[in-house]
């Protein structure tokens, strides 16, 4: 038996792999021409490391497939993950339109029972919702479950999250249903929560929006340590000893970025305010983040005043995160902006990202190496802590640099020994 994944992102190309390396044979169906004439190829659209390896390993053993023909790849498979995308609208719910599409297609298509997993991040209820899209397309009543099974993937270890996860989540209303899902992951040793669809969606949702708040209580803790000379790395480190509150997602930084954060709390606050209620610190937590990449910047110029007005400033590293080339709601985005509006110049280096070309258009440049980017710089900023500036020889550097001025938007680099070396360092408040 094979499995068809709807939707070739990073969830459902993840999902595929998982499942051929399961020894499960796994199709992966996109209408999107070019990406699964890319997929076929052995290529993916993402970047994840290692995944492109066992990728050509399964399209060679034939565990693997991608196909465009909706009608085959649905008429092929009794099992069927949803894996299509879910962006925000501009109310900050979650835009459904290629979960009613697939939902839609199924319903035409399908020809015997059928389990529609539903992986992507979607709202309470929305299995109710696919169940009538797929209903309403069926010529003749054929049997089939929906059942929610969030994904708890990141990027940069995406398929080692989801070959070994911390759990395994399965909402659904039908015990035969939830059981034939287990049974595919039988393999996979964690602990399995089989719950009501409700249920594990608000697992994901709340999980993603305590992490989220985790880090800007950090984010906003760290604007009073600030002002009170205490560096922020000493209280998360003392802090996440307590294994009550544990050291993960207590970095203070410029804030989270990414493809899921920032969408998933705004989809929760949407559930809330549609059901009259009200996500108070979660609503704060946004805010935080929101301001905490000006914040930021603001708290250098007030130490080191018009350092950045039409100076020459070399940023290291643009994507939300490292080992990723993600630049979805990457907070560097916001200092580039602030940078360009203070008329600075600007040399970009990241690993793996490339700079969006309005930021090309605006006269940013983007150079391939590190030393390029510090090249004549009178201030560096380090946006992503990217493991190749950990490395930087700071006292070759300094000759080719214009100004020794280092602001370090992740609390990533030693600052003692770049003060040693006669720079001038400033972190996310440490002093
Ligand atoms: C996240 C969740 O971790 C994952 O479970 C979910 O399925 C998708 O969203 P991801 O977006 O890949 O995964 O990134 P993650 O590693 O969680 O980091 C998110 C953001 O938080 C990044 O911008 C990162 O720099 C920031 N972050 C993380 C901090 O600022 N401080 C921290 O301590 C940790």
């Amino acid at each position: 038996m094979s499995i068809l994944v709807m939707g070739t992102g990073y969830v459902g190309i993840t999902t595929a792999i998982m499942f051929a390396e399961l020894g499960i044979p796994a199709t992966g169906f996109d209408s999107n021409a070019a990406k699964i004439a890319l997929l076929n190829q052995g290529h993916l659209p993402i970047y994840e490391q290692g995944m492109e390896q066992l990728l050509v390993q399964h399209l060679a053993g034939r565990t693997i497939r991608f196909i465009q023909d909706e009608q085959t790849a649905i008429q092929e498979h009794k099992v069927i993950f949803l894996c299509v995308g879910t962006p925000s609208n501009s109310d900050g719910s979650a835009n459904l339109n290629a979960i009613k599409q697939a939902s839609e297609w199924i319903g035409k298509y399908m020809r015997e029972e059928t389990l529609v997993v539903i992986k992507s991040t979607v709202p309470v209820g929305v299995d109710e919702r696919v169940s009538e899209w797929i209903a309403s397309k069926q010529t003749k009543p054929i049997n089939f479950d929906v059942v929610m099974n969030p994904e708890f993937l990141r990027e940069g270890s995406a398929l080692a999250d989801a070959l070994a996860p911390d759990r395994i989540v399965i909402g659904s209303d039908s015990e035969e249903a939830a059981q034939r899902l287990l049974s595919l992951y039988a393999k996979i040793d964690c602990p399995k929560i089989v719950t009501t669809p409700k249920a594990a969606v608000m697992i994901k949702y709340a999980s993603n929006a305590f992490l989220a708040t985790k880090i800007s209580f950090i984010n906003e803790l760290s604007r009073l340590c600030d002002g009170l000379g205490i560096d922020i790395a000493e209280i998360s480190f003392g802090m996440g000893l307590d294994p009550r509150i544990g050291a993960k997602f207590l970095r203070a930084g410029i804030g989270y970025g990414g493809s899921c954060f920032p969408k998933d709390v705004d989809a929760l606050l949407h559930t809330a305010k549609a059901s009259r209620s009200r996500l108070t610190i979660i609503e704060h937590a946004a805010k935080v983040n929101r301001t905490q990449p000006l914040y930021v910047l603001d708290a250098w110029e007030r130490v080191m005043p018009s350092t950045f007005k039409k100076a020459t400033v070399a940023v290291l590293g643009i994507s939300f995160k490292p080992h990723t080339d993600d630049l979805r709601e990457a907070p560097s985005l916001v200092i580039l902006s602030e940078l360009l509006s203070r008329q600075a110049k600007l040399r970009v280096h990241d690993p793996l990202t490339v700079l969006p070309v309005h930021f090309r258009a605006l006269g940013v440049q983007q150079l391939d190496s590190i030393e390029e980017a510090l090249m004549g710089a009178d201030a560096v900023i380090l946006c992503t802590e990217w493991p190749e500036y950990f490395d930087i020889d700071w006292f070759v550097m300094k000759p080719i640099l214009n100004g020794h001025i280092v602001f370090d938007g992740r609390n990533a680099l030693d600052g003692k020994s770049l003060i040693r070396l006669g720079y001038e360092y400033y972190g996310i408040s440490s002093h």
